[in-house]
C-alpha cells in the first residue's frame, strides 16, 4: 500500500513509518515541521534503506494538499499531523481547535475528492476524561474530556463518526492511545520535544542528560499505592505496529473501528524513576512537588478488543522502554537540533 502520513516527520510518525517500510509498503509524509525535523525523515530512511517521498506541507493549506494528493496515489492515510501539549491547548485554544480540527477537515475533504477511504486517527485516552472505572475499554463513559486538547480529539472523532455515517464506503479506525513512551531501539530517533518537556519520560531522560537539573514528581498524594499518579506506558515501537495492524484490520472489517492502544499495565511516577534508574544505572534526582492541575489519579486500557480483533498486543516492557528513551537520549543530547 502506499501510505500518506500526516505529521510524518514527528515522534509517532517518523516510528511508525518505520515499521511501514520495513512492511514493504510505500511512505508518503507530509509535515508542516512545526515540532520537528527533517532530520528525522532522514534517519528514517537511512534505517530502513528505503525512501520517502517528503512533503514539507500545512494540512490546512488545501490546494497544497490537493497537489500531493494529485501527484501521489494514495490508497490509505494516518492522520498524526496536529498540535498536542495540554497545558498550551489550555492558554491558546483557538490554535488549537484551528489545526486539529480545521486541519482535520480539511484532510477529509481532499481525501473525498480523491476517493481515498482509508483513514487511521490519531486519538487519545484524553477522550475518556476522569474514568469512572479502571481499567478502560472501549465502552467506558465518554463525556468530556479536560482540556481544550482533548476535545479536540472528541470532536474529531464525532466528525469522523458522521463522515462514515453519511459515506458507508469509508473505512475508519480511530486509535486512543495511553501514554507513547521510548524510542526507536537504534537510537537514531525519538521523542525531541522543544521547550520543557510535559511528559514524563523526556523530562526524565533531559535530567538523566544533564540538560535540567532534578525532575518534580507531581503530587504523592492520590488514591494509588504509592501516592503517584498512575498510567499505562506503551512502547512506541509498539504502538507503530499498532497502526499497521489497524491498516489491515480496514481490510478486514470496512466502516468505524475504534480501538485503546496500551499494555494494559498501570506504573506508577515512582515506578517509572525506579525502573529508569535500574536499567540505567543513573541517579534522577527529584523533588516532591504539588499536583499538576487536571491530573487523574490512574489511568490504563483493558487491551482484549485490540488483542482480539487486531490481533496486536504491545510486547516491549518498562525496562525497555526507559532502556530506549536513554539511548536515544545519550546518543542526541539536544535531539534533533544537535544533528
Ligand atoms: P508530534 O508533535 O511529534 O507530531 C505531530 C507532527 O505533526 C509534527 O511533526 C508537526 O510538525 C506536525 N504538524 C503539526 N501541525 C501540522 C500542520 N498543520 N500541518 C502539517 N503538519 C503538522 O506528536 P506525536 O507525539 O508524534 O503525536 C502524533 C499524534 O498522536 C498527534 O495527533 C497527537 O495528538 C496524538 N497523540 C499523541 C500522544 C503522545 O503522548 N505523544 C498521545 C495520544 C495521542
Ligand atoms: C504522566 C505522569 C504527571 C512530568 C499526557 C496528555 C495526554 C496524552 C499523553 C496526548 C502524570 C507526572 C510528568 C513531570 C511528573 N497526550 N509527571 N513530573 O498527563 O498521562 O498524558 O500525555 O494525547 O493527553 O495529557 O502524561 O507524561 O504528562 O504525565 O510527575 O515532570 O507523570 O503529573 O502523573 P499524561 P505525562
Amino acid at each position: 500500500m502506499k501510505v500518506l502520513l500526516t505529521g510524518g516527520a514527528g515522534y509517532i510518525g517518523s516510528h511508525t513509518a518505520v515499521e511501514l517500510l520495513n512492511g514493504g509498503h510505500e511512505v508518503v509524509v507530509v509535515d508542516n515541521l512545526s515540532n520537528s525535523s527533517v532530520t528525522a525523515i532522514h534517519r528514517v530512511e537511512r534505517l530502513t534503506n528505503k525512501t520517502i517521498q517528503f512533503y514539507e506541507q500545512d494540512i490546512l493549506d488545501r490546494p497544497g494538499l490537493n497537489e500531493v494528493f494529485d501527484k501521489e496515489n494514495i490508497d490509505a492515510v494516518i492522520h498524526f499531523a496536529g498540535l498536542k501539549a495540554v497545558g498550551d491547548s489550555v492558554s491558546d485554544p483557538l490554535s488549537y481547535y484551528h489545526v486539529n480540527i480545521n486541519g482535520a477537515i480539511s484532510l477529509c475533504q481532499v481525501m473525498s475528492s480523491f476517493h481515498v477511504k482509508n483513514l487511521v486517527f490519531s486519538s487519545s485516552a484524553t477522550v475518556y476524561g476522569e474514568p469512572t472505572k479502571v481499567p478502560i475499554d472501549e465502552t467506558s463513559e465518554i463525556t468530556d474530556a479536560a482540556n481544550p486538547y482533548g476535545r479536540t480529539k472528541l470532536m474529531i472523532e464525532r466528525i469522523l463518526e458522521d463522515l462514515c455515517h453519511s459515506d458507508p464506503s469509508l473505512n475508519i479506525a480511530r486509535l486512543r492511545y495511553f501514554n507513547p513512551a521510548g524510542a526507536h531501539e537504534s537510537g537514531e530517533i525519538g521523542e525531541d520535544p522543544s521547550g520543557v518537556p510535559n511528559n514524563l519520560l523526556p523530562y526524565v531522560t533531559q535530567v538523566a542528560v544533564g540538560r535540567r537539573e532534578k525532575l518534580t514528581v507531581n503530587g504523592d498524594d492520590y488514591p494509588t499505592p504509592d501516592g503517584t499518579c498512575v498510567r499505562d506506558y506503551i512502547h512506541v515501537v509498539d504502538l507503530a505496529k499498532g497502526h499497521l495492524a489497524a491498516l489491515n484490520r480496514l481490510q478486514q472489517k470496512p466502516g468505524l473501528v475504534t480501538y485503546n492502544l496500551g499494555t494494559g499495565k498501570g506504573l506508577s511516577v515512582m515506578e517509572i524513576i525506579n525502573a529508569f534508574e535500574s536499567v540505567n544505572q543513573i541517579k534522577i534526582p527529584y523533588v516532591l512537588g504539588p499536583r499538576r492541575a487536571g491530573d487523574i489519579p490512574t489511568s490504563y486500557t483493558n487491551p482484549d478488543k485490540a488483542i482480539a480483533e487486531l490481533n496486536w498486543q504491545a510486547e516491549k516492557t518498562i525496562d525497555e522502554i526507559c532502556r530506549d528513551a536513554w539511548r536515544w537520549q545519550e546518543k542526541n543530547p539536544e535531539g534533533y537540533r544537535g544533528a
